[in-house]
C-alpha cells in the first residue's frame, strides 16, 4: 500500500509536461504484437497499467523492452500461446484487447472474461458480438471466453453503443481479416484515431477513424514501424482542473489543444481563464469557481474519466451545479469527498453539488485511479492536510504525477505504508 499526505492549500505555479496517453498506449501496445517485425513506441507512461500489459504481452511471446524511460522495443516472430494469463487480465479490463490480437494472428484466443470493477458491471457483449460477425466462433464457460476462426472474415458490425474498447478489439480483429470490415457508429475518441494512425503505419488500410464510421479493408501482413504515442488528455485535464482547485498559475505542456475542447470550455465557463496555443494551456485561477452544470459523453463531450476532479472543483463553486454521468456508475468517491467537507448529493446517475467554501483535510480512501485524481485535486486546494490511502490506484495511469505536483510547489509527500518512509525519487 502507498498512501500520500497532502499539506493542502498551496498555489501551484510554473511549467508541467504530460506523458503519454495510457488509453491509447494500451491498444497501441497490442496493435505493435500483429506486427511481424519490430515496432519501436515513443512516449510510452511508465504507469501499472501499462506494465500489466506488458506482462500479458510477453507471457503470450512477444519480445518487449525498454530502451529508455518511455521508448519500448516489441518484437513478435511468433505468439507462442494464445490463452491469456488469469492473474495478469483479471488486473485491467484492457486486457481483453488481446483478444483481437489472438484471433487475427492465431486464429484462436481463450480470455478470461474482465469482471465488474468499480465502475459498476462493465461488459464485454459488444466485442463477443463483433468477433462473432467477423466469423468466429465464440463460446463462454467457467468465467472464460473461448474463440476460434480459421479465418475471419470482414463485414459491416453495428457497434450498439460507440465503445472505445469494442472499436479498438474490432479495429486489432480487422486489420488482418479477409476483405472488407465496416464498423457503424464507431467511437470517435483520439485514442482510436492514434491506434488507426499507428496500424496504418504498420500496413493497414483504415479509413474514417475519427468519425463514427471506420472502414478497414484487411491486408495480408503488418510490418513494424516507429510511433510517438498522442500526450495524455485525461491527465492534461487532471492537472488543469488541479490548478484551478488552488487557484494556480500553470503551463500545461504536450498537449492536443483539440483534444479537450469540452474541458477547456467547461473551465472557462467555471470562470478559469485557459489560453493555448499550439501545445501548450495556460491555465489561471484566482477566485472561487462558478458552478456549472455538466454531463459526461463520448468524445468530443466532457470525458467520464474527468467527471470526478470536476466535481471536485465544484465542490467548492460559488453555487450549486448538477453533474450527469452518462457512460459508468462512478461516483463512488463522493463519500470520501463529503468527509472533506463537500456538500453532494447523488440521485442516481447524477451528482448535486453544493458549493461550500473551502474543503477541509481528512483521511480518505482512494478506491480507483480518476476517484484517486478527484480527491488530489481536492486535498491539494483543501484547508490542512489530506492522508490519502490507496495510492497505487492513481500509479495505474498517471506517471510521476506526485513528483510533477511537487515540482508546481504542492506539498505532497509519500509513503509506502509498511515503513512509514517517504520513497525515494
Ligand atoms: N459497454 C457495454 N458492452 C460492451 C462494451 C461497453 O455495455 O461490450 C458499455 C460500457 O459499460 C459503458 C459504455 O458501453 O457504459 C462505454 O464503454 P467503453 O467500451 O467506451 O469503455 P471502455 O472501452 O471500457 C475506455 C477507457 C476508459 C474510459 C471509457 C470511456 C481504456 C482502456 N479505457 O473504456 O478509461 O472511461 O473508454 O471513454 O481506453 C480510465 O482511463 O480511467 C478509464 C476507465
Amino acid at each position: 500500500m502507498e498512501k500520500f499526505i497532502v499539506e493542502g492549500g498551496k498555489r501551484l505555479t510554473g511549467t508541467v509536461r504530460v506523458s503519454g496517453s495510457k488509453n491509447s498506449a494500451l491498444g497501441i501496445l497490442v496493435a505493435a504484437a500483429l506486427a511481424d517485425g519490430e515496432c519501436l513506441l515513443h512516449n510510452v507512461p511508465d504507469e501499472t497499467d501499462i506494465r500489466i500489459m506488458i506482462d500479458i504481452l510477453i507471457e503470450l511471446g512477444v519480445r518487449v523492452e525498454w530502451l529508455e524511460a518511455n521508448t519500448l522495443r516489441l518484437r513478435t516472430a511468433h505468439l507462442r500461446s494464445y490463452q491469456a494469463p488469469y492473474e495478469l487480465v483479471r488486473r485491467m479490463r484492457a486486457s481483453f484487447y488481446v483478444a483481437g490480437l489472438l484471433l487475427a494472428r492465431v486464429g484462436k484466443a481463450e480470455v478470461p472474461l474482465p469482471g465488474g470493477c468499480s465502475l459498476g458491471s462493465r461488459p464485454v457483449d459488444f466485442h463477443l458480438k463483433g468477433f462473432q460477425a467477423l466469423g468466429a466462433d465464440v463460446s463462454i464457460s467457467h468465467g472464460l471466453m473461448k474463440a476460434e476462426a480459421t479465418r475471419l472474415i470482414g463485414t459491416k458490425i453495428y457497434i450498439n453503443r460507440s465503445s472505445v474498447g469494442t472499436t479498438v478489439n474490432l479495429m486489432l480483429a480487422a486489420s488482418l481479416a479477409e476483405g472488407q470490415t465496416i464498423l457503424e457508429n464507431a467511437a470517435k475518441e483520439p485514442e482510436v484515431v492514434d491506434l488507426a494512425i499507428f496500424l496504418n503505419g504498420m500496413g493497414a488500410r483504415i479509413k474514417g477513424a475519427g468519425t463514427n464510421v471506420i472502414k478497414i479493408d484487411g491486408v495480408k501482413k503488418l510490418s513494424g514501424t516507429e510511433y510517438t504515442i498522442i500526450p495524455d488528455r485525461v491527465e492534461a485535464g487532471t492537472l488543469m482542473i488541479a490548478t484551478a482547485c488552488t487557484r494556480g498559475d500553470v503551463v500545461v505542456e504536450e498537449v492536443v489543444p483539440e483534444h479537450l475542447r469540452a474541458v477547456v470550455l467547461t473551465l472557462q465557463e467555471a470562470g478559469v481563464t485557459v489560453e493555448e496555443d499550439l501545445t501548450r494551456f495556460h491555465v489561471v485561477s484566482d477566485r472561487r469557481p462558478k458552478a456549472v452544470d455538466t454531463e459526461t459523453a463520448p468524445y468530443p463531450g466532457f470525458p467520464t474519466d474527468l467527471q470526478q476532479p470536476f466535481v471536485a472543483l465544484m465542490s467548492t463553486a460559488d453555487g450549486t451545479s448538477i453533474i450527469r454521468e452518462t457512460i459508468f456508475d462512478r461516483f463512488r468517491y463522493v463519500d470520501e469527498l463529503r468527509r472533506m467537507g463537500a456538500d453532494i448529493k447523488v440521485e442516481r446517475d447524477t451528482a448535486i453539488v453544493r458549493g461550500v467554501e473551502r474543503l477541509t483535510g481528512a483521511p480518505v480512501e482512494v478506491t480507483d485511479l480518476r476517484a484517486g485524481a478527484a480527491l488530489l485535486c481536492a486535498a491539494l486546494g483543501a484547508e490542512g492536510a489530506t492522508e490519502m490511502v490507496g495510492v497505487e490506484h492513481i500509479d495505474r495511469g498517471y506517471e510521476r504525477i506526485d513528483q510533477k505536483l511537487r515540482a508546481l510547489g504542492a506539498r505532497i509527500t509519500r509513503f509506502h505504508a509498511e515503513g512509514e518512509w517517504p520513497s525515494q525519487e
